[in-house]
């Protein structure tokens, strides 16, 4: 066994999302959001499951601080509601609304837990969707208000913003193959969703530091491709490129607009967009789960989450394990995807998401003993540390997630926390991987 040790100061946390885990959908003044509509839609969410009420986080913040405190964890990724900021999506602050994130600052950071809010993780207000979403213009522009109200209120206190989290899901899983909320399938609004997404961004990184924010970034989904180099090439640019070129470099792939010609004229991008995109950020958040396997095949079709991927398939190794997501386990694929991000981009980057589904509940000692997880967080951790000695600057880690929550259109049917929540009671059990994740985090490092 080897005793890997990760840099001074290296930042070690949690994270979790607002319509995940609040609940009080309907309390002091916070307005729908496409989530509350999408999980009341027939069908859409596993058995019909929303998140009015999830881990009522709203009413156990104080709990809650306490717990990440008794982990010992450096940070703490959350995300704030739009729609309890500003209900309809525009307009002056809802103050409950505002004080509730300030009141959950100040607490953290008694707790000594530095906050690192996402401005917005996919709860967009309604009314916004009702006046056509992020395909339109608007949306961004709204964003960037919306950014100003929070960073004037928080930004004394806040470590590290990020602005949006995976725009990839909002854009392709929200407006192409319609698995998120809105729920929409149209290839050419989830291609203007994606520019407007990363407009919208731009806005909020300048409305940010106006209001005198510390560190500010973006949170992706990267793909990391494994397979055919053509396959790779093609799903890298409608998957990564589109979003890595605009943000880094201030432009968008000549192959991406080319391979998506047959959808849009990309009209959508004026004139000056990608100046505004292209804000110097102070690190990237990075969310990694598994790779994909890619090979060429001339009579796949275009994959709805991937427009302009015509011709590319995806399929899957043997001798891998899977989580109850039915995601292959391979730890490798993190090291190499922040190893490229480092070598084409030059960025220093921080997990802001890594960890498993797996159904563990307590035993009858009521013990929650999730070997695959600890399994899990262990090889991806080292894989954090294979990327560091490979010369990446990573910064930090964040565990996906805290407690198990709503997840998504997969609904309370599918666990990621590292604390098991009884949704009946809502009584919080740390799971073993919590206790090894605190003991990683006391040791500023683990055995492989
Ligand atoms: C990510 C999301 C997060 C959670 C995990 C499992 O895509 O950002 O909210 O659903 O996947």
């Amino acid at each position: 066994m080897t005793q890997l040790t990760f840099p001074g100061g290296f930042l070690w946390g949690t994270a979790t999302a607002s319509y995940q885990i609040e609940g009080a959908a309907n309390e002091d003044g916070r307005g729908p959001s496409i989530w509350d509509v999408f999980s009341a839609t027939p069908g859409k969410t596993w058995r019909g499951q929303s998140g009015a009420v999830a881990c009522d986080h709203y009413h156990r913040v104080d709990e809650d601080v306490a717990l990440m405190a008794s982990l010992g964890v450096d940070t703490y990724r959350f995300s704030i509601a739009w729609p309890r900021i500003q209900p309809d999506g525009s307009g002056p602050a809802n103050p409950a609304g505002l004080d509730f994130y300030d009141r959950l600052v100040d607490k953290l950071v008694a707790a000594g837990i530095k906050p690192m809010p996402t401005l917005y993780h996919w709860d967009l207000p309604q009314n916004l969707e009702v006046r056509g979403g992020w395909p339109e213009r608007e949306t961004a522009e709204r964003f960037g208000e919306y950014a100003a109200i929070v960073g004037a209120r928080l930004s004394d206190r806040v470590h590290t913003w990020w602005t949006l989290n995976e725009p990839w899901c909002s854009a392709f899983l929200g407006y192409g193959n319609g698995h998120h909320a809105p729920g929409r399938t149209e290839p050419a609004a989830s291609l203007a969703a994606a520019h407007h997404l990363n407009l919208g961004h731009g806005l909020a990184v300048q409305a940010l530091r106006a209001a005198g924010a510390g560190q500010v970034s973006i949170v992706l989904n990267p793909t990391q491709c494994r397979g055919d180099e053509e396959a790779v090439r093609i799903v890298d640019g409608v998957a990564n490129r589109i979003f890595f070129d605009p943000l880094l470099r201030g432009e968008y792939p000549a192959d991406v607009i080319e391979r998506t010609r047959h959808h849009t004229d990309w009209s959508f991008v004026q004139e000056g967009d990608l100046e505004q995109i292209n804000q110097p950020i102070d690190l990237l958040g990075v969310n990694y789960y598994s790779p994909t396997w890619l090979r060429m095949n001339p009579d796949a079709p275009e994959n709805q989450v991937n427009p302009g991927s015509a011709g590319v398939e995806g399929w899957t190794p043997e001798g891998l394990s899977f989580t109850d997501m039915g995601w292959a386990v391979d730890a490798t694929g993190l090291t190499d995807l922040l190893v490229r991000i480092h070598k084409d981009y030059g960025v220093a980057t921080m997990v802001t998401e890594n960890g498993a589904a797996y159904p563990t509940g307590p035993d009858e000692n009521g013990e929650v003993n999730d070997v695959e997880r600890v399994d899990y967080l262990r090889s991806h951790i080292a894989a954090v540390h294979d990327a560091i000695e490979a010369g990446a600057d990573v910064r930090g880690y964040t565990a996906w997630s805290l407690m198990d929550n709503f997840e998504w259109a997969f609904g309370y049917d599918k666990r990621f926390g590292i604390v098991h929540v009884d949704y009946a009671t809502q009584k919080r059990t740390p799971k073993a991987s919590a206790k090894f994740y605190s003991q990683v985090i006391a040791d500023n490092g683990l055995d492989r």
